[in-house]
């Protein structure tokens, strides 16, 4: 490899740092992802003056066709879909990884006809298993999130075992795989392998804990990359592979730890079956109601404001009329902000996205550690469908399986209005205390339409 190409690899490599760096801060992620890309631009023209064998007809022939597909369907995806999107491009990375390693593999033992050096013939391996297993999962994630299967845990008698059989039987075919790579049959037990755990893996873990799997799968993807560079002896694959597999392990431990649960259990399935429903779960506390007209007298009567988004804002695409309603408190100069909790909603970073969408300013948005001290001198929290992030039995109910999950305190404000449409309950499936506090008015419907009503009322007073 040439000099120029090689110090081309460590530009790409390098912006692809930065790019990641600079997604840390919400104003400096586009920026960040326009770094990234270009830096994949430098590693695919500096990739491209290597080639030998395909004529360049055929590359950009691809180049063209894919970016066209990519392009039209980043352009059209609402940003509720968005989970569907990545867990697709996930499966498609995975399954560039599987087939790279193949070819070279089929192309050194039948064409070639020469035996594979150690590192390499691992390497192979670990991108067949990781990058299969990430293309076989991935399409179930999607296929769930996209409501093609059914979202629930689908579990059987000696699921994890036989998972586990699986699981030794492709290392025995492995271990012999690299001592002799003359028999095909036992690449294809480790090709067949590897697609069937994609699928057995995925499919006990619920619909609603599909971002967490997505997130892992993205991790894969980035390590089937990464085994993929090994195997082509190509160090921007190893460094871009590499940056995706730790980003995607972080993200899914953030995740992990923001829902207090662990990866195991994730993994292990049967939780995440969306327990909210639209009615009938009865409440057993007692709550209090509050009408549209008296929210509206209520908002024109405080000084502080803070709005808790959560899922149900994502439902109700209530998102918009609540710039309507800030506007309304900016008026009459009422401080307002949005307390964002880390997992709200059902994809990371879901609520910054939706209000991003309807204009509102990054500075509007604080995290939870900045405004959890906030809540005890705020007149009015209106908690907009999220309901398992405010409830306060993570912090007080050792017995709830939600303690010891991090919650916003919007209890402590003066008063607590609640945009929900009946007394469901959210993801976790527990009941929350907060709507039966002295302090809490529940404002039932659904969010849009019930705010919208509260925002024309404001604009009449
Ligand atoms: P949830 O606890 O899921 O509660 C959402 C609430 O929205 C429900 O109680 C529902 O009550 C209400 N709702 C639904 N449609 C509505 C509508 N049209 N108008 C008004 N309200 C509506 O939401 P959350 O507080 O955002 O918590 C997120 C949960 O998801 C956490 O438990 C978290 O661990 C989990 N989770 C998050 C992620 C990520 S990455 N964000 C990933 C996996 C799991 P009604 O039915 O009564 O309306």
């Amino acid at each position: 490899m040439s000099i120029t190409i090689q110090i081309a690899y460590l530009v790409a490599s390098i912006l692809f740092v930065l790019g990641i760096k600079m997604m840390n801060k919400t104003k400096s992620a586009r920026q960040g992802n326009r770094l990234s890309a270009l830096g994949m631009l430098i590693a695919i023209i500096a990739t491209l003056l290597q080639i030998q064998v395909i004529s360049m007809v055929e590359i950009f022939g691809c180049i063209v066709l894919g970016s066209a597909i990519g392009l039209y369907y980043a352009n059209k995806v609402e940003m509720t879909k968005m989970p569907e999107m990545v867990a697709i491009f996930n499966g498609f990375g995975g399954l560039a990884s599987f087939t790279v390693a193949l070819s070279d593999y089929f192309l050194r033992t039948t064409v070639q006809m020469e035996s594979i050096e150690l590192v390499t013939v691992i390497s192979i391996i670990v991108s067949v298993f990781i990058g299969g297993l990430t293309f076989t999962g991935s399409i179930i994630a999607f296929l769930k999130l996209n409501g093609n299967i059914s979202g629930s845990p689908i579990t059987f008698k000696g699921q994890h075992p036989l998972n586990l059989v699986l699981f030794l039987s492709f290392l025995t075919a492995a271990v012999f795989n690299v001592m002799d790579q003359s028999d095909p049959i036992l690449i294809i037990v480790l090709i067949v392998i590897a697609l069937v755990l994609g699928v057995l893996t995925v499919i006990p873990i619920g619909g609603a804990d599909m971002p967490v799997v997505i997130s892992l799968l993205n991790s894969y993807s980035g390590m089937a990359a990464c085994a993929t560079g090994f195997i082509l002896n190509n160090n921007v694959l190893i460094v871009a592979g590499s940056l995706v597999g730790a980003s995607g392990i972080i993200l899914t431990q953030i995740m992990c730890k923001a829902m207090n649960r662990s990866l195991i259990n994730v993994l292990l399935g049967g939780f995440g079956q969306t327990t909210s429903g639209p009615a009938g779960d009865g409440p057993s506390i007692t709550v209090k109601e509050v009408g549209v007209e008296e929210t509206a007298m209520l908002f024109d009567s405080v000084s502080s404001v803070i709005v808790v988004p959560g899922y149900g804002m994502a439902v109700a695409q209530a998102q918009h009329v609540i710039r309507e309603l800030m506007e309304q408190c900016e008026k009459r100069n009422i401080d307002f902000k949005f307390a964002i909790h880390p997992v709200a909603g059902r994809m990371p970073g879901h609520m910054n996205v939706l209000l991003a969408e309807a204009n509102i300013s990054y500075d509007k948005l604080i995290e939870m550690e900045s405004i959890n001290d906030d809540f005890q001198n705020t007149d009015l929290v209106l908690i907009v469908g999220a309901n398992d992030v405010v409830n306060p039995a993570a912090r007080n109910n050792p017995q709830s399986p939600i303690y010891g999950m991090p919650v916003l305190n919007a209890d402590k404000a003066r008063t607590v209005i609640v945009s929900k449409r009946s007394m469901g309950k959210g993801y976790a499936g527990v009941e929350n205390e907060l709507f039966g506090y002295p302090n809490c008015l529940m404002l039932f419907g659904d969010a849009k339409q019930t705010i919208t009503k509260v925002v024309t009322e404001m604009k009449e007073m």
